[in-house]
């Protein structure tokens, strides 16, 4: 099964507009075996998108959660009270997050406490920059084994990794990845998470490809790419394009 996860970010900006939105999603989203939704709506409005939502094939997520259950934390969200509105899915790491000065160790924590409440955890990581030294291979290898640091080691089930090279995520971004840049480096994560997780464990856990998913390129990283599914940015927020990145996870050969 293939997995699809929009990351909503700060968008958008009303309620108004997020329910308009999830209802076209609701419409547009096929009910299919062969993939996952996962909707990473703004923390605000994660309670309204559930009621919203309704019976549709989507999941709900949150885009990041506090190391800690309860306690004073001015502007945090408690991984357990994200559990209890119904979230299944928390993002920690993200690129975003860690340039606002999140390190591996705060991740692991994060992904530990989200476990802890049933939630689990996509762990994003990805380089800066690549060079002709291949640096980015030992970059991404270290950010993953220090951010699994304490993580339990039967919860492979739990965990999802995303790949997220950082010069092809956002409008910024010059060029995306291409599959064969996801290929090669979910080969190295999957080494990683052997050596962590053991064989078996290890082979079961998915590995998501984002930074400038679109519904032209979609396909390439799920066939050619291999990736077990993608993490979407700016185009999650727009439900027809969303539903047809979808759909080529039901269907890639639709390329
Ligand atoms: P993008 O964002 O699809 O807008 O590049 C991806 C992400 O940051 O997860």
């Amino acid at each position: 099964m293939k997995m699809i996860i929009g990351n909503w970010k700060m968008y958008p900006g009303t309620p108004k507009e997020a329910r308009q939105i999830i209802d076209k999603l609701t419409t547009l989203v096929p009910r299919s075996t062969k993939v996952k939704v996962v909707v990473c709506p703004p923390a605000v409005f994660a309670s309204s998108v559930m009621e919203w939502k309704g019976k549709a094939p989507i999941v709900l997520g949150a885009q990041s959660c506090a190391k800690d259950d309860e306690g004073a934390w001015t502007g945090e969200t408690s991984p357990k009270a994200l559990a209890s509105i119904g979230e299944k899915y928390v993002i920690v790491g993200h690129s975003e997050r860690r340039s606002m000065g999140e390190t591996n160790h705060d991740v692991a924590q994060k992904a530990i406490a989200s476990v802890r409440n049933r939630l689990k955890v996509v762990l994003c990581v990805g380089e800066h920059k690549r060079d002709l030294h291949g640096n980015h291979f030992s970059v991404v290898s270290t950010q993953l084994r220090e951010s699994l640091s304490g993580f339990p080691k039967d919860s492979a089930g739990d965990l999802v990794v995303a790949y997220e090279p950082i010069w092809a995520i956002g409008a910024q971004a010059k060029q995306p990845a291409s599959p064969a840049d996801h290929r090669e480096m979910s080969i190295l994560i999957r080494r990683t998470l052997t050596e962590y997780f053991g064989k078996s464990a290890a082979f079961t856990i998915p590995i998501l490809y984002g930074g400038s998913v679109d519904e032209e390129n979609a396909a390439g990283y799920l066939t050619l790419g291999e990736a077990d599914g993608l993490l979407v940015g700016r185009v999650s927020l727009h439900p027809t394009r969303f539903a047809e990145i979808i759909r080529r996870a039901i269907t890639p050969s639709r390329v």
